[in-house]
Parts: structure tokens; C-alpha cells; sequence
């Protein structure tokens, strides 16, 4: 029998439940399926008080978290007829100083997103001004208060939570009942906000920001949340204490407040992390193995040395009842953790592939490495996908997007001059060259913080990408004919901000898949940053999936994620670890080095001052140690794969 069965054979439930949670908290499956839910109720309570003659009050919020609410919102109103004609809105906050049209002002920000696709009146919408001068703000922060009162306080609040547990730009140490008022951005927060400017020296220090006592007022609350970066906090801010240090906690004293996550913002709930702490067990086979792997961590034992008082001791007793004992339930999870090592990602010919993660058959495969950035593949694959080329299979490598934001401009002008000045000692400058490399060179260097880039310099950034990605896959092995640039179009705004994914993204995928016919695809699985490109590119990937889904040689495709530079795969959904040898590593290193334009510190780095190599390396060390203390073969690094089964 299946633990899973036995499991469920005991009659689970009957704990009593400890809930952890001070705030009342609903988990979506994705962040789509949650904005859809909070635009939903949005929507109701504007219908419901325009059917009574009332207007609706809502409080706003920008940053990512709120992007699909207000999409949502935008296609209730042009499909279902939503209508905004008396609806008011104050926005959280504003950057300070800050020009209303300047690429990153939230003035911009609200008008691309909501109130230039719906029938709002101007005069309805309030945005905190971050051209008022600065001996003016305390008076006008006081009528922004005073137009909330006169609206009749804002019915539904819409709230984003910042690492530093920021609500509005109430920074830690914000006290309980602060008004609208200017305020002193975290270091954190300048630098999480770093990826919509140039550099984290161009984001403003301050920012006009309705204050937690102002939020308080709101008679509804929705609290989001996506991502498993915001699961640490979350976790803080829900269950911990009120505390000025996580002024996010201040909600937990709200009569009416709603927090809505996706299941990785939820990841550090007791409920989620270690639910049987919380009497909620409902175990599978997956749940039982993350309990297991959870106390062999919390005892420092490997699994093997497990025994049945470290089971009753850590509330998982009901889990070595009539199933045995410890003994046999060690040796399960053992085995099921043991199976997922292969130093053979694309299957071992001639072998027992029964408890292997990859089929033996057919021995010789073809695959798809995709990779959003021009580097992801070889910086979270690299190793993986140096044995697919040594074990011969036919490997074909997609970068997804040309990767043209994250280039220095001093790169891209060392690239003009350099042609420029190659065509001149050939003598082969003619006037038109002439005059667009000095275009280019004008333009870089007199380019101001936050302006996109021309397309001429946009497609030097791109073909500095591309070379270095064809260095690594050529350092890799591969032929240039298995090497593929798709540049998919959504990516190409030469901004942070992307357009949406689109059919023709789509389609380009599609058209690959369809052109190599897979048994394999591997792809960045970042379920993580709802925004990010690594995950409108899987989504790009699973909508091809849906595409061919009737073409019989989708039968035989698999689809392996690996996840970004970020963060690792739990142990306990991993499904192949593939090892690397210290020699293996190092190569793999040598490989990411052939990005240079990425290397000490490129733009958009994301919030860790490691470089890419070092973050690969000590993801993959970390996941060998976690194997090793877990009981299992000591490796040197290894990196880890999910089967995606649709
Ligand atoms: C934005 C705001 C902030 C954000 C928070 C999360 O108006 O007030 O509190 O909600 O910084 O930002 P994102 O959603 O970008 O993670």
C-alpha cells in the first residue's frame, strides 16, 4: 500500500486546528485567478451602490501587485460594461519629487493601466502630486485627507506589501495613526525599486504617502500579494505580532480586511510551510515526503536515523501510526528522494527506466533548452545541459527574448565607437554610416536617466546579447544551426514595463516546437514574479503546449522547468537532480562568464549583490548539501528539475 493510503485510512482531522493566522487569508492556485477575484468584488460593489444612487470610493495602490486587478477591471468594462462614471479613486502614494509624465510616476502608472481605458471622470481621480514644492506639502497632504473625508472615506483599499512590510510607503517605524504625509523611502524599498529606473542612485528618496491611520479608515481592505519573495513578510505580517518594524501588522487591528494570495506569497504560512503544526493534514505523498525531509531538518538527523520519538515529538506521530514505523517510512522517502538523482537528464540507454525520472527510450532525443534571458540556460541549466549535448542528444537552444534592457549604455557605446571606428581605418565610412554611429554616440551620451532607448541602440544591446549567448552555447557544444533567437515581440519596449503576452509570442514558439518536434523541453519554471519575463515566457510556452496539444508527437514531449537565478525547487517537489563533479561546475562557470555585458554588475540585478555565477554556484552547492544532510550522496552541486504534467 501507498503511504498516501495508509495515511488517509487514519482519520485525519481529528486535531484540533491551530490557526496561526490573525487575518482572515484566501490562497489562489495563481495570481491571475486572485486579481480576478478582487477585481470581481471591485466590480460588484460599484454595480451594487450605482444601482442605489451612490458612488463608490476606492483606494489604490500601484506597483506590480495591482497590474491584472486593474486589466481585469479594464476588460469588465469594455466587455461587460463596467462602468466608472461615479467612481472616485485616491492613489497610496507618489514618488517625491516626481514629474507626473516621467516614465516611473504613478500618475503615468494609473493612467496606462486604468483610467485611460475606462470612463472615470478626471475630476474624480486623486493621485498625491510630486510636483507640489516642498514648503507646500503639509498643507496639501491635509486636503488630501480632507477630499477622502468630503468623498465619504474610501470604501475599498486596494494595498501591495513591500519586502520591508511597507503598506502605502509607511516604512517600518510609520506609527499607527499617521496621516497623508512625506516620508523617507527604506533602503530596501529604493532598491526593489531600482528596476524601473536606471540605476537605484535615480530612485527618489521620498515619497507623498497616505498614512497607515489614513488606510485605517477604509472600510474594506484587500491586502495582495504574489510571489514568493513577499512570503516572507507575509508570513510576518499575518502572523506575528503588531509590531512598527512590519507596519503591515497594524491590519491585523482592521474589523474588515481581506488578504489575498497565490500560493507562493503563501508559502511561509504554517498552514502551508508545515501544515501539520497546524492540525490540517490531508497528507499526500508529496506532503508526507515534505514532512519527512522537514523534520530531518529540524533534528539535524538524516532521514535513515529518524525515529519514532522524533516523530511524536514534532506533531507527526499520526504519521508512523499503523503505517509500520519510522523504519519503513524513513526508507520510502529515502528511496523516493534517491530516485530523482540522474547524472542522465535525457534518460540512460539500455537501462531500468522504471525508477528513473527520464524515459531510456528513444536513447537519442531532441530537445529544447528555452531560455528567457540570452544567459538563464546556461546560468540555471548549465551543467544539465552540457551532459545532454555530451550524451548526444540532438539539443537546440531557444533564447526566448533578446535581453536588450539589461546592457550598460557605456557597453553599447564601446560597441558604436568600435564600429565606427573599424569602418573609418578600412575606410569604408560612408556619410550615411557616419551619420548613425553619431546619432547612436550622441544619443548615449547625452542620454538622461529613465529615457528608452532609440531602436538603433536597442538592437546593438540585443546583438551584444546574442553574441555572448552564442558563445556559451558554442562553449557548450552546440551547432549554430541548434541555436535559435526569438526575440518575442511583448519584450520589446525598450522599458521595464512589457506589453502583454501576445498570439504572435505565441505563435514563434509554436512554430519551433512544432519545426523540432521535441521529447524534451526545458524551461525556466519562475511561478514566482507574476510580471517578470521568465514567467510571461512560460506562459508563452504552456499556452504552445495547448496549441499542439493534438499533435501525436506531443504524446512523447516532457516539460522540465528549472527555476531562475532566484531561488531553488523544495526539495520535496524536486523530480531530477541532476549532480555535477567540482570539474563540471567550473566549466559551467566558464560558460556564464562568456556574458560579459552581465558580469560584476548588471543593470537590473534583482535584490541580491551576488554576481550570476555565485548565485548558480551556491544554489546548486546548497541543493548537493541539502541531499547530502538529508542522508543521501554527497556531489559537489547539482541542479534540479520539475516535471510540469499540465
Ligand atoms: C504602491 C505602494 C506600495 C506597493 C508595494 C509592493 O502604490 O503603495 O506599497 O504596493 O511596494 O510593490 P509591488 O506590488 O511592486 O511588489
Amino acid at each position: 500500500m501507498k503511504i498516501k493510503e495508509k495515511a488517509s485510512s487514519m482519520g485525519y482531522l481529528k486535531y484540533e486546528l491551530k490557526n496561526f493566522e490573525k487575518l482572515p487569508v484566501k490562497i489562489w492556485e495563481d495570481s491571475v485567478e486572485a486579481s480576478r477575484h478582487v477585481a470581481r468584488s471591485i466590480a460588484l460593489a460599484i454595480r451594487q451602490r450605482q444601482q442605489d444612487g451612490e458612488q463608490t470610493v476606492l483606494g489604490l495602490a500601484t506597483g506590480s501587485t495591482p497590474i491584472k486587478v486593474y486589466e481585469e477591471l479594464v476588460r469588465m468594462h469594455k466587455e461587460e460594461g463596467l462602468s466608472f462614471h461615479n467612481v472616485v479613486t485616491f492613489n497610496l502614494d507618489e514618488y517625491y519629487p516626481m514629474a507626473k509624465e516621467a516614465q516611473q510616476s504613478y500618475w503615468r502608472f494609473m493612467h496606462e493601466y486604468l483610467f485611460d481605458h475606462v470612463d472615470i471622470q478626471p475630476e474624480n481621480i486623486h493621485i498625491p502630486d510630486g510636483t507640489v514644492p516642498m514648503e507646500k506639502i503639509a498643507e496639501y497632504c491635509e486636503r488630501y485627507e480632507n477630499q477622502i473625508e468630503l468623498a465619504g472615506g474610501i470604501d475599498i483599499q486596494l494595498l501591495g506589501i513591500g519586502r520591508t512590510g511597507h503598506i502605502g510607503f509607511n516604512e517600518p517605524g510609520a506609527w499607527e495613526t499617521s496621516p497623508t504625509r512625506m516620508v523617507r523611502l527604506d533602503h530596501l524599498t529604493r532598491h526593489d525599486a531600482s528596476k524601473d529606473f536606471q540605476s537605484e542612485d535615480d530612485v527618489p528618496y521620498r515619497a507623498i504617502t497616505m498614512g497607515v491611520g489614513s488606510i485605517f479608515k477604509a472600510r474594506t481592505v484587500y491586502l495582495m500579494a504574489w510571489g514568493q519573495h513577499k512570503a516572507q513578510i507575509i508570513q510576518q505580517a499575518i502572523e506575528g505580532e503588531i509590531t512598527t518594524s512590519v507596519p503591515a501588522s497594524f491590519l491585523q487591528k482592521h474589523p474588515n480586511v481581506k488578504v489575498v494570495l497565490d500560493k507562493s506569497a503563501a508559502e511561509e504560512l504554517t498552514k502551508m510551510k508545515s501544515p501539520w503544526l497546524a492540525g490540517i493534514c490531508n497528507w499526500t505523498d508529496d506532503l508526507i515526503c515534505k514532512a519527512v525531509v522537514w523534520l530531518s531538518q529540524k533534528t539535524g538527523k538524516p532521514i535513515l536515523k529518524l525515529t519514532d520519538e522524533d516523530y511524536n515529538e514534532h506533531g507527526l506521530s499520526d504519521l508512523i501510526i499503523e503505517q509500520a514505523n519510522s523504519y519503513e517510512l524513513n526508507i520510502q522517502i529515502f528511496n523516493r528522494l534517491q530516485r530523482t538523482i540522474s547524472g542522465w537528464p535525457g534518460g540512460k540507454p539500455n537501462a531500468d527506466d522504471s525508477n528513473r525520472p527520464e524515459r531510456a527510450k528513444p536513447a537519442k532525443k531532441r530537445m529544447i533548452l528555452f531560455s528567457p534571458h540570452p544567459d538563464d540556460d546556461v546560468i540555471s541549466m548549465g551543467g544539465t545541459f552540457q551532459r545532454l549535448v555530451d550524451q548526444g542528444h540532438e539539443v537546440h537552444v531557444a533564447y526566448q527574448t533578446s535581453g536588450n534592457i539589461a546592457v550598460h549604455d557605456f557597453d553599447a557605446l564601446r560597441y558604436a565607437e568600435f564600429m565606427r571606428e573599424f569602418k573609418a581605418s578600412q575606410g569604408t565610412l560612408d556619410a550615411q554610416d557616419a551619420a548613425l554611429y553619431d546619432k547612436i554616440i550622441h544619443f548615449l551620451n547625452t542620454k538622461d536617466s529613465g529615457t528608452p532607448d532609440i531602436p538603433e541602440v536597442r538592437s546593438i544591446k540585443g546583438l551584444i546579447r546574442r553574441g555572448e549567448a552564442r558563445g556559451g552555447a558554442r562553449f557548450t557544444g552546440l551547432q549554430d544551426s541548434q541555436i535559435h533567437f526569438l526575440d518575442m515581440p511583448f519584450y520589446e519596449t525598450g522599458k521595464t514595463r512589457k506589453m502583454p503576452l501576445g498570439e504572435a509570442d505565441i505563435q514563434i514558439i509554436v512554430d519551433l516546437m512544432a519545426r523540432i518536434k521535441p521529447h524534451q523541453v526545458f524551461a525556466a519554471g519562475d511561478l514566482a514574479d507574476p510580471h517578470g519575463t521568465h514567467r510571461v515566457c512560460l506562459d508563452a510556452i504552456f499556452e504552445a503546449f495547448r496549441h499542439l496539444d493534438k499533435e501525436t508527437w506531443m504524446k512523447d514531449c516532457w516539460l522540465w522547468m528549472y527555476r531562475g537565478a532566484w531561488h531553488e525547487w523544495a526539495v520535496h517537489e524536486i523530480e531530477m537532480a541532476v549532480p555535477m563533479s567540482p570539474q563540471q561546475l567550473r566549466k559551467k562557470r566558464q560558460a556564464i562568464f562568456m556574458h560579459q555585458s552581465q558580469k560584476d554588475r548588471a543593470p537590473f540585478p534583482g535584490d541580491d549583490n551576488r554576481e550570476f555565477w555565485q548565485r548558480a554556484e551556491d544554489r546548486n552547492r546548497g541543493t548537493a548539501h541539502m541531499y547530502r544532510s538529508l542522508g543521501l550522496a554527497e556531489y559537489e552541486a547539482m541542479e534540479a528539475f520539475v516535471r510540469w504534467k499540465g
